[in-house]
């Protein structure tokens, strides 16, 4: 199989990542199936993905015609039969192992057997997935940074499952999307970026659970003494408190080390429903109106 045999992209799941990378699939030129369980997340994501496009059309950056066109080519569906003739599979749900199992599972009986299955996972790596398919040569992580329609990079993180030929497709794949890959030859859970983020998100944490600063301070201090473009705590109202808090979970249940677990302010504001973005509130709070990517 080659690139130029993938027509039909299929993302799975159409919250804050998986809306966002169809769209991202469609402006390149692809045919997408964006597929939720939930009706109201798919009509949430096309509300949600015009916002961001009328946005675009109003700055100069892109024409209506060619936002149209990326429309018509997304079929918003809840129907899993319209996965049966797709090429490439970007899975984006919810970040828990079982459930990404079973959809795998289901994924590898309807899709064809050239199907690469993809997964967006901020942690979980497709060695974990890839044994519930029949083809786990096939199947590999390709991962989105958050938000898709912007950031370019991409990772590409080849198991030991994965056939050279999965990589290199899903690596051309990337850059046909106008994305930049960056290929990670062996699997580590969290990857290269968020490895290193994990690490500045502990040590804001610490600061802030300990009372030497606030939230705003310490976003101040990485925006403008470190050069960082939005600080760690707007980063996570951005990416979702509840996404933090599963992947800590999700390392936590892996190593059983204490330290694992997510931080006590991150629970509690799991706890309240206190999302991020989201939700309206998280460490700040947003005028849903004004709500900017
Ligand atoms: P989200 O919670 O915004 O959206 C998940 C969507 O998946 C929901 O619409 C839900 O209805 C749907 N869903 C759940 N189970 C499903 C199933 N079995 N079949 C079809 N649809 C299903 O989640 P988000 O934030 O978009 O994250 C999705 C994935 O992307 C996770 O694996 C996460 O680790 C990863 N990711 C998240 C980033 C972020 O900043 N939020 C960044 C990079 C990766």
């Amino acid at each position: 199989m080659q690139i130029h045999n993938i027509n039909k992209v299929a993302v799975i799941g159409s919250g804050t990542m998986g809306s966002q990378i169809a769209m991202v699939c469609a402006l390149a030129g692809y045919s997408v199936v964006l597929y939720d369980i939930e009706n109201n997340n798919l009509i949430k994501a096309k509300e949600s993905l015009q916002g961001h496009m009328n946005r675009r059309v109003q700055k100069g950056r892109l024409g209506e015609k060619e936002v149209n066109e990326g429309f018509s080519k997304i079929n918003f569906t809840t129907n899993f039969e319209e996965l049966k003739d797709v090429d490439f599979v970007i899975e984006a749900i919810v970040e828990k192992l079982e459930v990404k199992r079973e959809l795998f599972k289901r994924l590898d009986e309807i899709t064809p057997k050239h199907t690469i299955l993809a997964t967006n996972s901020s942690t979980i790596v497709s060695s974990k997935i890839a044994d519930v398919t029949n083809r786990p040569e096939k199947v590999c992580n390709v991962h989105f940074f958050n938000p898709a329609l912007i950031m370019e990079l991409v990772e590409v993180v080849s198991g030991p499952h994965t056939s050279e030929e999965t990589a290199q497709i899903a690596v051309e794949f990337v850059k046909d999307i106008q994305k930049v890959p960056v290929l990670l030859k062996k699997e580590i859970s969290g990857f290269i970026a968020n490895r290193i983020l994990g690490k500045l998100m502990d040590e804001a944490v610490f600061l802030l659970e300990n009372g030497y600063a606030d939230h705003e301070e310490i976003d101040l201090v990485c925006m403008k003494a470190l050069k960082h473009p939005i600080g760690p705590f707007a980063l996570m109202d951005l990416t979702g408190i509840d996404v933090n808090y599963l992947v800590r979970m999700q390392r936590y249940e892996e190593s059983g080390n204490e330290a694992d677990m997510p931080a006590k302010i991150v629970q509690e504001k799991v706890r309240k429903g206190e999302l991020g973005r989201k939700t309206g509130k998280g460490f700040y709070i947003y005028d849903q109106s004004n709500a900017k990517v």
